[in-house]
């Protein structure tokens, strides 16, 4: 079955006290939204429509970074979430597939729930995603007589007796594309909001003889976000699925509360994560590789057996071939280190490629930035460079060169070479001896006056 995604985005978030809109806060270092999109991603969806109002160009921007092929929809004033789905209707027309309802403010919804949302469509025509709360509150609740959901009486709107009933309304609905916007059209707002409810198309559509049911899934998988402490605790909740998925996965972690992930950290098995490590956006790190406490990743990429820390710092662009050892102190950036090459202590590695089992002294610098442009640093294979070198690109260093220890290196060296840039040392013999002595007679007679 072709399916086609509409997620609705067009809300304020009143609540979240914030110039952001309120789907673009983001969760794991994405924003919410993508995490509505990537769930509604294992539908293998022919269509993404995202209707957005507040914020409108900053959600286009953040879906459509995510993904190039989604369609941003305008709602300009919020009448309502069935006023919201009618904005998808021309992008769908023509759509013969099903459609999808899910909202940019509920980020956890799980892909497994949604297939087997699909497998429902085989029996009923409505699918609504429905779970039994804790805690109903203001949640729609779903009126059902055996299998039939028969209509969702918004919390506004019940009687006692429905607000009585614990199964209630996720908002995730599945239909016949058709079948949505024709039933969207008869909705009204003659209701206790004035609003157009998406969920009245239930009783409607029961009238005209379709079918319609629920499909449960756990509450916390429906969990909506709409202030900030429900930001934080979703935050929460995304870490402790993360590291609970990452040890599950065969991955090493020995302090798993300590450790914070992205929603796209990739990690292999039998790796190692020490304690108080954070993973940013975009962080690969293969098998066997070790990643050492306090260390900070983001954008790069740690093969086997590399080493990385403590207290290192990857940032976008670092890529570490096998073997490679990442010190204490060190800053790598949009670098490629090849394999088993080394960086201990203290040094910054801008915008370089590093040979093969070369040697970076402690304290060496790429100086990569004029004020202006960045420029590239080239180090050769076996390569050694002496402690304290500042590499002031651009820049190379042959195969089997050296650099000495605090030299400020302006010129290439061949392969092969030595390259030295620093004042020669001079030894002044018995001259220490005679300075001391002059010294502490100068003191005496200070201490003498006073
Ligand atoms: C809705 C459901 C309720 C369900 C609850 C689950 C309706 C009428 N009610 O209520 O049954 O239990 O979600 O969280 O559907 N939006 C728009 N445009 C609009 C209105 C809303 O894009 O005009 C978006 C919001 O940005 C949000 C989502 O739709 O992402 C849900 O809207 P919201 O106003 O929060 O609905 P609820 O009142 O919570
Ligand atoms: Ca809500």
């Amino acid at each position: 079955m072709n399916t086609a995604l509409i997620i609705l985005g067009a809300g304020k978030g009143t609540r979240m006290k914030s110039d952001l809109p309120k789907v673009l806060h983001p969760i794991g270092g994405a924003p919410m939204i993508v995490h509505a999109m990537k769930a509604g991603a294992g539908l293998s969806p022919d269509q993404t429509i995202i209707v957005a109002g507040h914020g409108a160009d900053l959600v286009e921007a953040a879906a459509l970074d995510h993904d190039p092929d989604a369609q941003v929809v305008l709602q300009t004033e919020q009448l309502g979430t069935a006023h919201a789905v009618a904005q998808a209707k021309d992008a769908l027309a023509g759509f013969a597939g099903d459609a999808v309802v899910l909202y940019g403010d509920t980020p956890f919804i799980r892909p497994e729930t949604l297939t087997a949302m699909a497998e429902a469509r085989a029996n009923h025509d409505i699918i609504v995603l429905g779970f039994n709360a804790k805690d109903p509150g203001k949640y729609g609740r779903l009126i059902t007589q055996g299998d039939t959901l028969e209509r969702i009486v918004e919390f506004k709107d019940a009687s006692d007796e429905e607000r009585a009933v614990t199964l209630c309304n996720s908002g995730v609905i599945m239909s016949k594309s058709q079948t949505l916007f024709d039933l969207i059209e008869v909705v009204d707002n003659d209701n206790a909001s004035g609003e157009y409810y998406l969920t009245d198309i239930i009783a409607i559509g029961r009238d005209k003889g379709l079918s319609a049911t629920v499909v449960a899934c756990d509450e916390a998988e429906t969990l909506g976000v709409n202030a900030r402490a429900e930001l934080v605790s979703a935050e929460a909740d995304f870490q402790a699925r993360a590291r609970r998925d990452t040890l599950e996965d065969g991955v090493i972690l020995t302090a798993p509360d300590t450790v914070f992930f992205a929603h796209d950290t990739v990690i292999g098995r039998d790796a190692i994560v020490e304690q108080n490590v954070v993973f940013a956006n975009g962080v690969t790190v293969e098998s066997n590789a070790r990643i050492r406490a306090f260390s900070h990743l983001e954008g790069c990429h740690v093969s086997q057996g590399a080493t990385v820390g403590p207290y290192a710092r990857l940032r976008p662009g670092a890529e570490l071939q096998e073997d490679v050892h990442i010190g204490n102190f060190v800053e790598v950036k949009k670098s490629i280190i090849a394999t088993g090459a080394k960086v201990n202590h203290l040094t910054y590695i801008g915008d370089a490629d590093i040979g093969a089992r070369a040697n970076i002294g402690a304290g060496t610098i790429t100086c990569n930035y004029d004020g202006v442009f960045k420029h590239r640093t080239v180090i050769g294979e076996d390569a050694f460079i002496g402690s304290n070198t500042m590499l002031v690109a651009p820049v190379k260093i042959g195969d089997n060169a050296m650099t000495g220890s605090g030299s400020v290196v302006t010129k290439d060296v061949p392969d092969g070479a030595l390259g030295v840039g620093r004042a020669r040392q001079e030894n002044k013999i018995g001259f220490a001896v005679k300075m001391f002595e002059k010294l502490k007679n100068l003191k005496a007679k200070q201490e003498k006056r006073s």
